[in-house]
């Protein structure tokens, strides 16, 4: 087998992105090549030796992309956005970043032959009733098109069925990884100006970090599997390294079935550290939990998933790996990320 010695990330500042980059620049032989707009995540690693920051817009491929996918062993994109706000507010943003602008990176790595490893979504099971979703037998449930929510998870249902067929009729290499609510420092902004603009650990935070009221989305009985960030990116660097053997052309499921609660137990486990932490414990004590109709919070268009919890098999035995990080744990490093200022 050969040695990998570059891999390309595009989204490289993104939450994901900048975690793997640190990863790979400093515990792994791999060089990394970060692609983004922006580097302000990366730059304790800027002037390392394995890394290198480039500054693109895959929404301005003049050529460039074709150029770096050369020069590439593995392609990882992550451009995307990924928050359910955006999929009602701008859904046409949503398709043509996520898909088209995407979709050229892998028609790259067809053309030349080089391993992709995408992201897909837990998104894609939709509102599937299985206990446990999984990636070989769960079918993938959305709403009707008025519910614009659902435009993120065809999207990328779509790509994972092309990337699919490239790999039966082109011989692509690909990998597939679907992330399960992956939390932890730098998952979003917490100055979102509106609320609902980032994910729901972010949310929950910034409202403490301002002193508002936590709001939860119907009362909060719907269910998700956190996993922390560390975890997430264990998965993906035995991806990179059996990319040859065992994860080529898997889909895996990466989440933590063990962190599966509701987003109340989220909210009021958020709340209780956050009045322990030094830096948190006055703002928090002016926060209250309250419920808010879906229809206020999002605006029309609106489907929830009721649960979501992963089923992990094939991942733990194909990648050797489990994820080890419990929901507190990981809150407690996300907390104190946050109090400190950092990640903004
Ligand atoms: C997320 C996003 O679509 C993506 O980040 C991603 O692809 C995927 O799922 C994932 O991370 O696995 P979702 O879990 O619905 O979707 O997004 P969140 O914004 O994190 O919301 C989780 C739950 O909390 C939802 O039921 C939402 O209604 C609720 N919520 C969210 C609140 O009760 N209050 C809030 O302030 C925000």
């Amino acid at each position: 087998m050969s040695q990998v010695d570059r891999i390309l990330i595009i989204g490289a500042n993104g939450f994901i992105g900048h975690h793997l980059s640190k990863r790979l620049v400093t515990d792994s032989n791999f060089r990394v090549t970060a692609i983004d707009l922006k580097s302000d995540r990366l730059r304790d690693i800027l002037g390392h030796d394995n890394f290198e920051f480039k500054q693109g817009d895959i929404l301005d491929n003049d050529g460039w992309i074709s150029r770096e996918v050369e020069q590439s062993d593995v392609v990882i994109p992550l451009v995307a956005i990924a928050s359910p706000l955006m999929y009602i507010k701008q859904p046409l943003k949503v398709f043509e970043l996520d898909f088209e602008a995407n979709l050229p990176i892998v028609r790259e790595c067809v053309s030349q032959n080089k391993h992709l490893i995408f992201p897909s979504t837990s998104e894609v099971y939709g509102m599937s009733s299985d206990l446990e979703f999984d990636p070989l037998t769960t079918n993938l449930v959305t709403g009707p098109i008025q519910m614009q929510r659902w435009i993120y998870s065809t999207c990328k249902q779509l790509m994972d069925r092309i990337i699919y067929a490239y790999g039966e009729s082109e011989n692509l290499n690909y990998t597939l990884f679907r992330p399960f609510n992956w939390f932890g420092p730098g998952l979003d902004s917490i100055d979102t100006p509106r609320e609902g603009g980032s994910r729901v650990v972010t949310n929950f935070i910034g409202s403490i970090l301002r002193g508002e009221e936590i709001k939860l989305v119907n009362g909060g009985s719907q269910r998700r599997a956190f996993t922390y960030i560390d975890d997430g990116i264990d998965a993906l660097v035995q991806i990179i390294e059996k990319r040859h053997k065992s994860a080529n052309r898997q889909i895996f499921n990466i989440g933590n079935p063990v962190n599966d609660y509701s987003i109340s137990h989220l909210a009021h486990l958020i709340l209780e550290l956050s009045l322990e932490h030094p830096l948190l414990k006055d703002r928090a004590s002016r926060v209250n939990i309250i419920s808010e109709d879906q229809s206020i919070f999002y605006g029309a268009g609106y489907q929830d998933v009721m649960s979501r919890n992963p089923k992990i098999l094939n991942t733990s035995d194909l990648l050797n790996w489990q994820p080890k990080v419990g929901l507190r744990d990981g809150l407690k490093l996300t907390l104190d990320h946050y109090a400190q200022g950092e990640g903004l």
